[in-house]
């Protein structure tokens, strides 16, 4: 904060609080205009009277010891300003504690999780369990709570791979991250040949397509686009250059999208979590995400 609004928030809340203990002390006065204390005000509905009585004590006191309560709040924690409390407390810190709690209790438990293969893991319920847990944690926002994905995001369930699904691959999306990039065609190609080669793109896997156009596609198919995707369009892992040839579209696989995705590009990013969860909970979770297609 700067100095400014350190002083700015320091003074709004004390004269909040003085304010408030000048307000108790203000209402309990008898003013010369009004009854006496315990005489009728005058005010009257139905022929009940309002006697000017003063507040109960306990109520009284209540008020009393909320204002007290946040002044020693205010001593103790974090709230005026910069100043930090004198009993040294703070969300982050507070956080970190939680972490390191959970980590000594759950730790050695991932540890020896993680001694095992990623296949054997996958067939025991109780590590599955857990990494279920893990994936729900962090990484449904993006897979999904079913792990299926959504445009853009990929599917892990299935036996369709970006980038693999041998054990040490899974482990090497979760543990680095990926960044799948796939250039913009249309400033090279232009229109008509971005036309033409997403006709080729659909006629792999099978979809009746003009055959002209598609053959013209081929020809730029073969120059453009197959250090990436491959020769037959299958793709390639070490890219992450998508298989064509299915009917698995990362990108949507309508006519429209498969033409926007050439015209445009497409940029993916999963985020490595090697250093966020460190290795064990990434071991566990890619056995996790290994059991899901290898049941
Ligand atoms: C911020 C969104 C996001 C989060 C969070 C995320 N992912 Fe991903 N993940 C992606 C995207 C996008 C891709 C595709 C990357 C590409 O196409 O290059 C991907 C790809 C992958 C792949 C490779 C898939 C393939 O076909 O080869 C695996 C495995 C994976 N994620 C697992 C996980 C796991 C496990 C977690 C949780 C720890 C996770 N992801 C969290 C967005 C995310
Ligand atoms: C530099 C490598 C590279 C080149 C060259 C390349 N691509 Fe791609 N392409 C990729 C990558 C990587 C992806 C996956 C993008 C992602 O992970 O989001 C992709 C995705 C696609 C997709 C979407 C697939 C889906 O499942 O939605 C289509 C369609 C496509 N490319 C067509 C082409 C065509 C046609 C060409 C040639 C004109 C081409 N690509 C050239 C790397 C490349």
């Amino acid at each position: 904060m700067t100095p400014f609004f350190n002083w700015w928030v320091i003074v709004l809340t004390l004269v909040n609080i003085f304010a408030c203990y000048w307000l108790i002390k203000w209402t309990m006065k008898t003013r010369p205009e009004e009854a006496a204390s315990g005489e009728p005000t005058g005010h009257a509905w139905d022929g009940v009277q309002e006697l000017n009585n003063p507040l109960p004590r306990w109520w009284l006191w209540l008020f009393y010891f909320t204002i007290v309560f946040s002044l020693a709040y205010l001593v103790i924690y974090p709230g005026l300003g910069n100043f930090a409390g004198i009993g040294g407390w703070s969300s982050k810190g507070q956080y970190d504690q939680e972490i390191a709690d959970s980590n000594a209790k759950y730790g050695p438990m991932f540890a020896a999780f993680s001694a095992k293969s990623i296949p054997e893991l996958a067939k025991d319920d109780k590590a599955m369990k857990a990494g279920e847990r893990l994936f729900s944690n962090y990484c449904t926002q993006c897979h999904g709570s079913d792990a299926k994905g959504a445009t853009g995001y990929p599917n892990l369930a299935d036996k369709d791979w970006l980038y693999g699904g041998a054990p040490e691959q899974i482990e090497q999306s979760i543990l680095h991250g990926r960044n799948g990039a796939m250039p913009g065609w249309l400033p090279m190609l232009g229109e008509e040949k971005v036309g033409n080669v997403a006709n080729y793109v659909q006629s792999l896997s099978g979809r009746p397509v003009d055959q002209a156009s598609a053959d013209a596609g081929k020809q730029v198919f073969m120059t453009m686009c197959v250090a990436c995707h491959g020769m037959d369009g299958k793709g390639n892992q070490a890219l992450g250059g998508a298989n064509l040839t299915d009917s698995t579209w990362l990108h949507g696989g309508t006519a429209r999208r498969i033409k926007e995705t050439i015209a445009k590009g497409r940029n993916s990013h999963m985020p490595a979590h090697d250093k966020f969860l460190g290795k064990d909970k990434v071991h566990l979770l890619a056995a996790y995400v290994y059991s899901l297609s290898n049941k």
